[in-house]
């Protein structure tokens, strides 16, 4: 049954009439049940005498004091606890029972395989204790944890350890301190068995901080590269925005069951093992950027996000967008900047802007939440990091770094929201923030529509630009935006062409604020191409009647490498959609030669980056294609994008022989130069695959026995699968004798299957279901088979037999009643019902009705599903 959840609304925020100065809190320590007593110092700050309303889930309460003595008046309602009757000051006892080895939801106090750890973002804590929790209550927190001293022989929390003591039964025990004030969801505990990987850091201003990585014990060896990310993160803070850290300590901790990537609690980040742990044998190339990424992103928290933190959980992008922008900033720093920008760009493209278009449209700062889990999704994160990023546009790096320390200066140690964030940038550089602010609170994708005119007896060139936002679920109304439009100009020679008019130079930076524009440049000698959205300067689409000739020379000659790849995308949009139409209506597939001649001269462009090579010459998957139609054929899409394949493997055989064989693998090193020759490589074995069977299967078994290090040997078997080549069961067998018992590796493995074209796909998962190294307790595994196969495998998800949702559905069905969270990603595929034809949708609305009537619907499930089923 569907039951009736309520909406909160932005609007509605209050302050509490309370608050929480210290709290002190006890663990006893036990994975069955532990007894946790909170102790906190509660002051008034609203009007006397109003109850006291505290958050408290799936607690069993054994003791409650107000100053010593039980309340005369309080009663738990569901999910909080009201006290009454109160002084403006007193000290708050509650003391509960909580049971971390049922608590398979992962969210509040748990146990991951032996371990004992929290996770308290969004609403965990009310799963330990009652408490106002919500992040505008700032308190100091100390907390003593009693455990077994040879199953807990680490016993840790936020802040500095400040006294530890034997009590003889086999028993241990010890208190932590966090000097800063924090609110509840930044709390941790771990209490476990590991190999610590310790190291230190010099700040700036000299002072010394411990780092310790705790690790399951035999992976020391998998956490240098971790460790090494770290300090380059603390150095890259202080270099790049002048934060150094505060605590005289800072831990990380790899834990097999995380429901995300990983959380910032202060001074000990609890993180998802698989953006800790690397070895060269058992991690991808992209597997060392993402934990590069991921340790980063934590870090750099420290101060956007801890020190200064949210006030309510609407104003979640001010530390999640700001954030993931300076992770970016971070990557691109130290490794590849056009390879970040391609990769973020993809990401927004084919994922972001298809939540803009779904039933969870939402603006990056949410005006309305059923269940706040929900939104933590790639339009607060990735489309919060580019409102920041066009920003940085506006101001430049020095103005906006001048705003940075200005927020910083007023807002540190205080909860804010995204508006005082706004108005500490207006008031440091003195500029109007009032139409940029659209972007907070309007959802969905601008469209902008660019049309020229070339006068040449004037010798003037005018682009005429207009701007629409189609109406979303959540918003039928849509205003215009400020969007900083990036562009240049070139002759058909691929030479640039100054911006100019009346004898002033002009910036490439075009400001578009209103619906409809013009603007003129003159001295323009010939009718131009113009290079629209350089480094995808806004978040937004852009069309423009290219000719394929133009496309051609932006591919070859644009002094940006953001822009080869980018042409070379909108190229391939041409003939994706015209050769979708083709098949739809049953005729032959039409691909110019052109294309392919493109793709050769970069391919045998020595002077190109080999990591832009592969980006440009690695075809889009088929989700980045499918961005490219307002109604998806998934099975289209995917039988053009194989013809496509085979049909450039063909064309450019030699080539790709000769690139493959030409850069031969030597010694394994994380360097940006290394990492782009194995992509490339790995690209051309790619499209080997598809060539000659003999040769391929030769070259890919050589590679996959041959390679010493995780990239090449996955390079091998996903090759071999996507061409289905008689090579891949074999492949796959040895791999899963070799890797079975550690689950980070098989994840790749599980995922390769998943998306495999084979037919028969979807019964090869159900088996895979009941593998040795499957776990659907695990979110790891969960997203590596099913998520793969319902998010990456577009084309066997879709299968019109409603086979695949029918799967889904039931996967859903369990997982909807032990792990919500998880349960609420997975159902994505599913609600994004108006993208396809009449038939799909009448499947997928059967599926999420069959959802609709869950018995214990969660409220993660619920939103979603019910806004799905929302008739427009
Ligand atoms: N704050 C975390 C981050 O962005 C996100 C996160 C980790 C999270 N675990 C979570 C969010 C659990 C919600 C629930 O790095
Ligand atoms: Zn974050």
């Amino acid at each position: 049954m569907m039951q009736q959840q309520k909406e909160k609304y932005r609007h509605d925020y209050r302050a509490t009439d309370y608050t929480i100065t210290n709290i002190h809190l006890d663990f006893d320590l036990n994975a069955d049940i532990t007894t946790v007593t909170a102790i906190s110092t509660v002051v008034l700050q609203g009007k006397a005498g109003t109850p006291l309303v505290l958050n408290g889930k799936d607690l069993r309460l054994i003791n409650l004091q107000i100053d010593g003595k039980e309340p005369t008046r309080y009663r738990l309602e569901e999910d909080i606890l009201i006290i009454e009757e109160l002084p403006n000051t007193f000290t708050l006892t509650v003391k509960t029972l909580i049971y971390p080895k049922n608590n398979t939801a992962l969210d509040g106090l748990y146990l991951s395989k032996k371990t004992i750890c929290t996770q308290c973002e969004a609403e965990g804590f009310r799963h330990i204790t009652f408490y106002l929790d919500r992040p505008d209550v700032l308190a100091r927190f100390t907390t003593r944890i009693l455990a077994d001293k040879k199953q807990y022989p680490y016993l840790l929390s936020n802040g500095n350890l400040v006294n530890f003591g034997d009590t003889g039964e086999g028993k241990h025990w010890v208190v932590w301190e966090d000097p800063f004030p924090k609110p509840s969801y930044l709390f941790a505990l771990v209490a476990g068995n590991f190999d610590v990987l310790q190291d230190k850091f010099i700040t700036c201003s000299g002072r010394e901080v411990k780092l310790e990585i705790f690790v399951d014990c035999g992976n020391l060896e998998r956490a240098d590269w971790a460790m090494a990310s770290l300090k380059r993160a603390m150095r890259w803070d202080e270099t790049r925005f002048g934060f150094e850290y505060d605590l005289d300590i800072y831990m990380i901790v790899a834990v097999d069951f995380f429901n995300m990537g990983a959380m910032e609690n202060k001074g000990l980040n609890i993180f998802n093992a698989k953006y800790v742990l690397a070895r060269m044998d058992t991690a991808t190339d992209i597997d060392y950027l993402n934990i590069e990424r991921v340790i980063g992103h934590e870090y750099f928290h420290n101060w956007t996000g801890n020190r200064i933190t949210c006030r309510d959980w609407f104003q979640l992008s001010l530390k999640e967008g700001l954030t993931v922008f300076r992770d970016q900033e971070f990557s691109s720093d130290i490794g590849s900047r056009v390879v970040n920008r391609i990769n973020n760009v993809r990401i927004m493209r084919s994922e972001q802007f298809a939540e803009d278009a779904s039933p969870m449209a939402h603006p990056i700062r949410p005006d309305k939440v059923i269940e706040i889990n929900n939104f933590y999704t790639l339009t607060v994160y990735e489309k919060g990091a580019e409102v920041i990023r066009m920003l940085h546009t506006l101001l430049g790096e020095e103005k906006f770094q001048a705003g940075m320390r200005y927020y910083v200066s007023r807002h540190d140690g205080n909860a804010v929201t995204c508006e005082d964030f706004l108005v500490s940038m207006e008031e440091a550089v003195k500029i109007d923030l009032t139409l940029f602010r659209r972007w907070y609170s309007q959802s969905g994708t601008p469209l902008l529509t660019v049309r020229d005119d070339y006068n040449n007896t004037l010798n003037q060139y005018t682009l005429y630009v207009t701007q629409k936002t189609l109406p979303t679920l959540d918003q039928p109304e849509k205003k215009s935006l400020h969007i900083p439009l990036d562009i240049e100009l070139y002759d058909v020679h691929g030479a640039v062409i100054p911006l100019q008019y009346n004898g002033v130079m002009l910036n490439k930076i075009l400001n578009i604020n209103e619906s409809i524009q013009s603007f003129t440049f003159d001295r323009v000698p010939s009718r131009p191409i113009p290079s629209l959205l350089r480094n995808f300067s806004a978040p937004v689409r852009v069309d423009y009647p290219y000719r394929d000739k133009e496309l051609i020379t932006l591919m070859l000659f644009s002094t940006n490498d953001f822009s080869r790849w980018d042409a070379t995308q909108s190229l391939l949009s041409i003939y994706v959609r015209l050769n979708v139409t083709l098949y739809q209506t049953g005729n032959s597939l039409n691909l110019p030669l052109h294309i392919v001649d493109a793709f050769r001269k970069i391919l045998s462009n020595p002077g190109l980056d080999p990591a832009l090579v592969a980006e440009i010459i690695m075809l889009p998957t088929e989700n980045e294609m499918a961005s490219w139609f307002d109604c998806v054929d998934p099975i289209a899409i995917h039988h053009v994008r194989n013809v496509l394949t085979i049909w450039i493997a063909n064309e450019l055989r030699d080539e790709f022989l000769t690139v493959y064989r030409s850069n031969p693998r030597g010694i394994y090193r994380i360097e940006h130069r290394d990492i782009g020759l194995r992509a490339l490589r790995n690209c051309c074995l790619y499209y080997l695959a598809f060539g000659d069977e003999k040769l391929a299967v030769h070259l890919i078994t050589e590679q996959y026995h041959q390679a010493d290090n995780m990239t090449d040997t996955l390079a091998a078997i996903v090759a071999a699968t996507a061409a289905q080549l008689p090579c891949q069961n074999q492949l796959l067998t040895q791999f899963d004798d070799r890797w079975y018992q550690d689950g980070l590796v098989m994840d790749k493995w599980f995922k390769v299957q998943a998306t495999s074209p084979a037919p028969d796909v979807l019964y090869k998962v159900k088996t895979l279901l009941n593998h040795r190294s499957f776990n659907l307790k695990n979110p790891n595994r969960v997203r590596a088979l099913i998520g793969a196969f319902s998010s990456n495998n577009p084309a066997a998800f879709h299968e019109v037999n409603g086979n695949g949702y029918a799967f889904l559905v039931e996967i859903l069905t369990d997982l909807n009643i032990y792990n919500p969270q998880l349960s609420s990603i997975m159902v994505e595929p599913l609600i994004r019902v108006k993208r396809y034809n009449l038939e799909r949708q009448k499947l997928m609305y059967s599926a999420l009705e069959d959802l609709k009537n869950l018995e214990n619907l969660s409220g993660d499930l619920f939103e979603k599903v019910s806004k799905a089923l929302t008739k427009v």
